[in-house]
């Protein structure tokens, strides 16, 4: 069995070059040191308030990256449009507010403004040749909905599950769990993601038909005290021996 794939977010290694406006640290350059340590793929989110990755990123990240590139982004016509030009391998569409600190929750697919939205988005990035994926709360509306759209992947959002007390996981696994089996039976790639740190994630990647990871701000932190490169190997070892129980 092909272990679950390892996406390494960059995000936060550009947070902390805005935070000084200086040229470094450069998420192209993490990004290289993430896929010489062994992960699959690099996700960047590019903001409308542009907070952490800028378009220049964007852009070389497309050049450099060897994996698979994902952009994370709003359903917005500019990012479709930046997009489009880029080509990344795979667009993730989330939900985005201002001020939150980071994505809060996954798409309000209940609501028909919202689906419209999306299925303009999905379908102009599909015809660009992009695989779509919809950042959604594991519930069965959701998947769904997903489905109809035509989404290509889901990613759930595994914040709840992050959140909750330890008593709480198991229900909140079993949700989890749940939806990713219907996605799966629908058709679509499940991969999850959001809050993900060393030792909550292995009883996410033991799901069996969830197939990717999308992991950023713990392996970010880790890299700050150990180095990039194990805190990357870290977090493969642990996703590899919870895809192989
Ligand atoms: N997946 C999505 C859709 C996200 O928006 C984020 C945060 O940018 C992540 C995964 C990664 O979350 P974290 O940084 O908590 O690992």
């Amino acid at each position: 069995m092909e272990r679950v794939r390892l996406h390494v977010n960059i995000d936060h290694i550009a947070t902390l070059r805005q935070a000084r406006g200086t040229r470094y640290p450069d998420p192209v350059g993490a990004a290289a040191l993430c896929e010489l340590a062994g992960a699959d793929g690099i996700t960047a989110h590019l903001r409308e308030d542009r907070r952490h990755i800028q378009d220049r990123d964007i852009h070389v990240l497309r050049e450099t990256v060897r994996t698979v590139f994902n952009l994370e982004m709003a359903a917005t016509p500019e990012m479709v449009g930046i997009a489009l030009e880029v080509g990344p391998d795979i667009v993730t569409l989330v939900p985005e507010k201002r001020e939150e600190q980071t994505t809060e929750g996954g798409l309000a697919l209940g609501d028909e403004a919202v689906r419209d939205g999306l299925a303009t988005a999905i379908g102009k990035l599909k015809e660009g040749g992009i695989e779509v994926s919809l950042f959604i709360d594991p519930d069965p509306d959701s998947v769904k909905y997903s489905h109809e759209l035509g989404a290509d992947i889901v990613e759930l959002h595994t914040g709840d599950y992050c959140n909750v007390v330890r008593s709480g996981r198991v229900l909140e696994i079993q949700r989890l769990a749940g939806a990713a089996v219907k996605a799966a039976s629908d058709g679509m790639k499940v991969a999850a993601g959001h809050g993900l740190d060393y030792p909550n994630t292995e009883q996410v990647a033991a799901i069996p038909v969830v197939e990717e990871l999308n992991i950023g701000h713990a392996i970010i932190s880790r890299a700050a005290m150990v180095g990039l490169d194990q805190a990357v190997r870290d977090m493969i070892v642990i996703i590899k021996a919870a895809a192989y129980s």
